[in-house]
């Protein structure tokens, strides 16, 4: 199997990663903050390693203000949902995941209104656009750090700039920028960042966080247990366990710690490096063939690992279905949760193919799927021409 699907979750996981969840649950898996003998101070200390690992990665100053969440669509919802107040206005982009967009839709029926930002057809943000869009009644940012769709980067810094000078709460969903791009709080003015545990950080599925900077005031999304304050009824509002209530996924978590430390080792810029080159070999191998088009940002330096594409004439998903099948290339198809921004870059009634290399795909891996489609493509052409009746060329004519 050649895995081309990083955009939906990394395969495979660093050996350290598999070392790390196995060990926790045959070895020491007891329950963090719940009693004070060694086995759960084990764990504990595990999961405290995990925060201050993720923390360093982001330039984080406090690892507490990190909680835990099972993804990062728990920890946008807990963002959303915690933070805003009916009256709140939002400004978003077209680019957004539905983990985004669906929140922010459930919010407009309590009194909190949104704007989204039209991006260009490449995906591209232009944060004047963004800056048109702020009301007396605005009090958040929210965008993606980098497109599911196309890849495309977000101008982070940008926006985290306009957001700091008008006394805005910048939100970042870093699903696909986490562990593929620079994401740094203090330099990018992020107040907020939600990221996965499962993709760039290259942890288990069941694991994300969630960082808010000090002075902001998170209702929590669920009461319960914290392990502190056992004899109140009400939930403490104290970082992190206020916010994860009930017993956490120490395994997943301890083992998020090792992929984060992961990444560390290897370098953000190292890692984008890389991804970068796979993703150039990929889009300047497809450019030009016939029959397929290819969306997003030409450049590859303006997106993350993400190559969308369409081959004329055929459904998106068969297209996915026969690479699956017939070459075993796993790659997502259709709609991506990102209705938006299928709109945005013009594929909104056809979806598309996309492609995702990851730090363990090789060159011959992007050849092999290049190959792939190409074939693809030609019997596409073909079968279009004999049911046309359409000459080859026009020799002869
Ligand atoms: N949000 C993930 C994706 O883009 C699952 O595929």
């Amino acid at each position: 199997m050649i895995y081309l699907d990083n955009g939906a979750t990394s395969f495979p996981k660093p050996p350290e990663v598999t070392e790390a969840i196995v060990t926790a649950v045959t070895d020491y898996c007891a329950n963090p903050g719940r009693a004070g003998h060694a086995m759960a101070a084990r764990t504990a200390e595990g999961v405290f390693r995990a925060r201050d690992s993720i923390a360093e990665l982001f330039s984080i100053e406090d690892p507490a203000r990190i909680v835990f969440t099972k993804n990062c669509t728990e920890s946008l919802n807990l963002a959303l949902k915690g933070l805003l107040r009916p009256g709140d206005h939002v400004i978003t982009t077209s680019m957004e995941h539905n983990s985004v967009i669906r929140p922010l839709h459930q919010l407009s029926c309590k009194g909190v209104s949104y704007t989204m930002v039209g991006c260009d057809m490449q995906g591209r943000l232009h944060v004047d656009e963004m800056k048109k869009a702020i009301r007396p009644e605005t009090r958040m940012i929210v965008m993606t750090a980098a497109s599911n769709v196309t890849g495309t980067k977000m101008p982070l810094e940008e926006a985290g700039r306009v957001a700091l000078r008008h006394g805005l709460i910048f939100l970042v969903d870093g699903a696909q920028g986490a562990g593929h791009m620079e994401i740094d709080v203090k330099k990018q003015h992020i107040d907020v960042l939600a990221v996965p545990g499962h993709k760039g950080l290259l942890g288990p599925q069941g694991t994300g966080a969630l960082y808010v900077r000090k002075g902001l005031k998170l209702r929590p999304l669920m009461e319960g247990g914290t392990g502190t304050r056992s004899r109140e009824r009400e939930q403490p509002m104290e970082f992190p366990e206020g916010y994860e209530a009930g017993t956490v996924n120490s395994p997943g978590i301890i083992a998020l710690g090792e992929g984060a430390r992961v990444v560390q080792r290897m370098g953000i810029s190292a890692i984008e490096e890389y991804e970068r080159h796979l993703t150039e070999r990929l889009g300047k191998a497809l450019a030009g063939v016939d029959g397929v088009s290819i969306y997003g940002p030409e450049d590859a330096g303006e997106k993350t690992a993400v190559v969308a594409i369409n081959i004329d004439g055929m459904d998106c998903e068969e297209v996915a279905d026969i690479l699956d099948r017939r070459y075993g290339i796993a790659v997502r198809a259709g709609f991506h949760c990102s209705g938006c921004a299928h709109d945005t870059i013009g594929t909104g009634d056809i979806g598309c193919v996309r492609i995702c290399p990851g730090i363990y795909t090789t060159e011959n891996e992007i050849d092999a799927a290049v190959a792939a489609i190409k074939e693809i493509s030609s019997q596409a052409m073909e079968q279009s021409r004999c049911q046309t009746g359409a000459p080859e060329d026009n020799v002869g004519s």
